[in-house]
């Protein structure tokens, strides 16, 4: 493992430190929206440019050359551990899972798999990253009960319903899958620290589809286990949840050291329950697809609720795939003027 630059802003701010400026980078910031990314798009398939170190280092680090954002978030999916486990995975955008588990059965067949066979080029990617880029590169993982929606429902979808109702009729194998998970998000996040990633980010983007009791129950165990065994590294750990604004206290409990939030509610509403742990975000996406006065009076607002402690400027939820580029650059242009009162 080497150095995970303690002393970038990025990671200064994600250790709890309430820098003067703050730093920032975007939830999806490399993908569709910019034309290099299309351009690369159109020659490679998503997954062959997942699984191609040299491409996936190279997308990784576009975003950076145009906007000079503070962290490169690893260019790969929540998806990508999956195959190592058996699981058949296609994206036509999102991912597609050809045979969705729905049994007992299903869940006893997957694979737990050495931490070697588990995407191998995505340690190599992360090894490149450190090595050869300028900032620090976040790694990340799919929560349990995020992956598990997609492997049982099958895809994307607006509510999972049919995974909603897995959990309830079989708790036996839903348990029984999460556990699986838990364990290859632990070797697989572990791997990526271990290549130079100077923090993870655990994505549990559907986690607010569930009540407070379901999340406690198929959520938080997993997400507890996975959180405290990555702890010895001494690298930032972030968590993120769409829309949990319900479950709150369940995951100011989680043994994180980044909180994200999405643009629901003011950061500073934040402040009094996740203590002196950091809150990154919160920009709504969409605002970024209006004019450019508007997205620098957002910003600006997003950067003065921010204050009062460690903030690290984030969207809300990923970025949109028709954002014109000059509010990206005028976004990061007033964040980087904005000082901090601390
Ligand atoms: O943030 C980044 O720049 C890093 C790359 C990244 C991708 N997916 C690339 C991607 C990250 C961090 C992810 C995480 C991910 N993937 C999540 C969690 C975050 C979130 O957005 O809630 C989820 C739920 C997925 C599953 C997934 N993969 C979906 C829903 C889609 C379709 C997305 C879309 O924009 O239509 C994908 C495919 C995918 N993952 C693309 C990219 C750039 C689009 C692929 C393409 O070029 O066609």
């Amino acid at each position: 493992m080497k150095a995970v630059r303690r002393d970038s802003l990025y990671v200064r701010a994600a250790r709890g430190e309430n820098t003067q400026h703050a730093p920032v980078w975007f939830m999806r910031q490399a993908g569709r929206y910019l034309p290099e990314y299309l351009e690369l798009r159109a020659k490679h398939s998503f997954w062959d440019a997942v699984r191609t170190p040299e491409l996936a280092a190279e997308i990784t680090l576009q975003p950076i050359r145009r906007f000079g954002f503070d962290a490169a978030i690893l260019f790969s999916d929540i998806m990508t551990p999956l195959p190592a486990m058996g699981v058949d995975i296609e994206f036509a955008p999102g991912p597609v899972i050809n045979e969705p588990i729905r049994t007992i059965r299903a869940v006893e067949a997957l694979r737990i798999p050495e931490v070697e066979e588990i995407a191998p080029f995505v340690a190599e990617t992360v090894r490149e990253l450190d090595r050869n880029g300028p900032v620090p590169v976040i790694g990340f993982g799919g929560a349990p009960l995020t992956l598990a929606a997609y492997l049982i429902q099958g895809g994307g979808s607006k509510d999972f319903a049919e995974f909603r109702g897995f959990l309830r009729a079989e708790p036996a194998a839903a348990h029984a899958l999460m556990d699986k998970l838990a364990d290859v998000s632990i070797r697989y996040l572990s791997m990526q620290i271990e290549a130079g990633a100077s923090a993870v980010q655990v994505f549990d983007s559907w986690a607010g589809l569930h009540g407070a009791e379901v999340f406690a129950e198929f959520g938080v165990p997993y997400l507890q286990r996975i959180l405290s065994a990555l702890a010895s590294y001494d690298v930032p750990r972030v968590y993120f949840a769409l829309h949990s604004q319900h479950l709150i206290e369940q995951v100011a409990a989680l043994p994180a050291d980044v909180f994200g939030v999405d643009w629901r509610r003011p950061i500073s509403s934040y402040r009094s329950t996740f203590g002196t742990r950091t809150i990154q975000g919160n920009l709504d996406p969409a605002i970024l697809l209006g004019g450019t006065d508007l997205v620098r009076r957002e910003v600006e607002r997003v950067l003065v609720e921010g204050q009062g402690g460690a903030h690290i400027f984030n969207l809300g939820h990923g970025i949109h795939r028709t954002t014109p580029l000059d509010n990206v650059a005028a976004a990061v242009d007033v964040i980087r003027s904005f000082e901090r009162e601390r």
